[in-house]
């Protein structure tokens, strides 16, 4: 990692704004959804942008955003490398803190996510939406809750199957990975494909009926307030000219997602009042929190920033 400070401080040096996607790679470096933004989302520089731009670049270099998000795109980018479909929303469950003789709980998202909805586990059945903030225990899970409200041998397998989750040893550990790529490889054939992540367009196969994630579970779940609908999009003008519009739609968030999932802890209740950056987008926070881990990767670009603008600044 410290070998990047150089290195993007001489690209920063010399990406300059004359040369028209030259500050755009020494940003983000050569990847190719970011060459698609510059491809597809900058118009021709005309001298007054050229100037807007360079004033752009001058402020946003004086606080130090845009380095900082330089080193943390090469650093998510190496992490994204190296994050396998197959392993793509993965969550290792140990519990720090506890004294940890047992191996990790592998808890897969790619084989559950198709059959329930986010809703229905991150509110209804209050897990964390971060990684050990939920601390399962086996009494939990033996009284019906977390992963007991369905592993009861009637929804799914009964939690009596205690190697199928908790690894013998680390070969046992192997063992369940190899098999779990194995019907990873089986579902991913009946499934659209997609460029990152799980390599799944997971909307397109709901949109398709190929899934359909529940969102109700007996005994757990209260009905659904059918009131409960926002159809609302929020656009977002990113803060770096030329950059393409981000259309957030409430329509298609909410089907996964319900309202709890995001209101209020994540974002506030009244347009623009969130204050958003991509840095911290790559950390986790805000959109990130679900895009980068389990929903969609950041790598994604244009999946966001997808609205050409076509005369910034006007
Ligand atoms: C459906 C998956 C699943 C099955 C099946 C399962 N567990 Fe667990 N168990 C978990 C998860 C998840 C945790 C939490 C791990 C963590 O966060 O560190 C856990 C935690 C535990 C813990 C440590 C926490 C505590 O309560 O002390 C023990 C012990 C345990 N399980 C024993 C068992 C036994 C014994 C069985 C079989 C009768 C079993 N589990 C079956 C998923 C499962
Ligand atoms: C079957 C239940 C289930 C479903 C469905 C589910 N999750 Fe999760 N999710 C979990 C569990 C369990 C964890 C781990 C919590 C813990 O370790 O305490 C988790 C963790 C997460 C995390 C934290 C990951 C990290 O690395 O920190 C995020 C973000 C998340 N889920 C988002 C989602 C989104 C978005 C969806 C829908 C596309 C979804 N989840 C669907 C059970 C589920
Ligand atoms: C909302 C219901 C639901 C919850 C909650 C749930 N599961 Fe599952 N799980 C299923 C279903 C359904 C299957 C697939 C059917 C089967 O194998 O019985 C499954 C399959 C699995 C598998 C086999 C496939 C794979 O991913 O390797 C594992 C392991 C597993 N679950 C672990 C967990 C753990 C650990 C938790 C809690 C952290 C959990 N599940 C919570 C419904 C659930
Ligand atoms: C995936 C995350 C997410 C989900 C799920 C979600 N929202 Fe939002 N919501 C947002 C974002 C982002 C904004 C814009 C906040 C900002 O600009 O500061 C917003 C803004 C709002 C606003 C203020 C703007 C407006 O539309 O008047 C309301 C009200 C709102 N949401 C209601 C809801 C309701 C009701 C639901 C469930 C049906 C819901 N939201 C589900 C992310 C979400
Ligand atoms: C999950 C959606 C999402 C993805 C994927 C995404 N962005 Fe963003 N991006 C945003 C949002 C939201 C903002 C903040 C807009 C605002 O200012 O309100 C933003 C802002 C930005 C900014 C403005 C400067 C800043 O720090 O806010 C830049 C530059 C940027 N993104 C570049 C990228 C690049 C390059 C990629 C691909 C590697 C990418 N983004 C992928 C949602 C996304
Ligand atoms: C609570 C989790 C969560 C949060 C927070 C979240 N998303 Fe999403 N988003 C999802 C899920 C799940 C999907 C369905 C597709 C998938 O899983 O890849 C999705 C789909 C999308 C899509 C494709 C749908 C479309 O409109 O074409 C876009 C774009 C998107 N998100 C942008 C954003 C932006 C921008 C933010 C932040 C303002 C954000 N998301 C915050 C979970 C989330």
């Amino acid at each position: 990692m410290p070998l990047f400070m150089p290195v993007g401080i001489i690209i920063l040096g010399i990406g300059s704004p004359d040369n028209k996607s030259g500050i755009y790679h020494a940003l983000y470096g050569c990847r190719e959804a970011c060459c698609e933004i510059v491809k597809t989302g900058l118009p021709e520089i005309e001298p007054e942008r050229r100037k807007m731009m360079k004033r752009a670049m001058a402020k946003t270099l004086r606080t130090g955003v845009v380095f900082g998000l330089f080193i943390s795109l090469c650093g998510t980018g190496i992490a994204f490398a190296a994050a396998k479909s197959y392993e793509y929303g993965n969550v290792l469950m140990s519990q720090p803190g506890k004294d940890n003789t047992a191996l990790p709980v592998t808890f897969r998202h790619w084989s559950h996510r198709g059959k329930y909805t986010c809703r229905l586990c991150h509110v209804d059945l209050e897990f964390t939406q971060l990684a050990n903030g939920t601390g399962v225990t086996e009494e939990d899970n033996r009284n019906g809750m977390y992963c007991g409200a369905c592993h009861n041998g009637k929804e799914a397998f009964a939690l009596e199957a205690c190697t199928r989750c908790h690894p013998k040893d680390k070969q046992h550990e192997q063992e369940l990975a190899q098999q779990a790529k194995r019907e990873f490889q089986e579902l991913k054939k009946t499934l659209p494909p997609a460029t990152y992540g799980n390599k799944i367009d997971w909307m397109k196969a709901e949109e398709d009926g190929i899934i359909k994630p529940k969102d109700f579970l007996q005994g757990v779940s209260l009905r659904k307030n059918e009131k409960m609908v926002n159809s609302r999009e929020e656009p977002r003008t990113p803060a770096l000219p030329g950059l393409p519009n981000i259309i957030f739609s409430h329509a298609k968030h909410v089907i996964w997602n319900g309202c709890g999932m995001c209101h209020p802890d994540t974002f506030a209740l009244e347009s623009g009042k969130t204050p958003i950056t991509m840095k911290e987008i790559t950390e986790g926070k805000y959109c990130g929190r679900c895009h980068g881990t389990i929903a969609f990767a950041l790598n994604d670009c244009t999946r966001c920033h997808s609205k050409p603008v076509l005369n910034p600044g006007s």
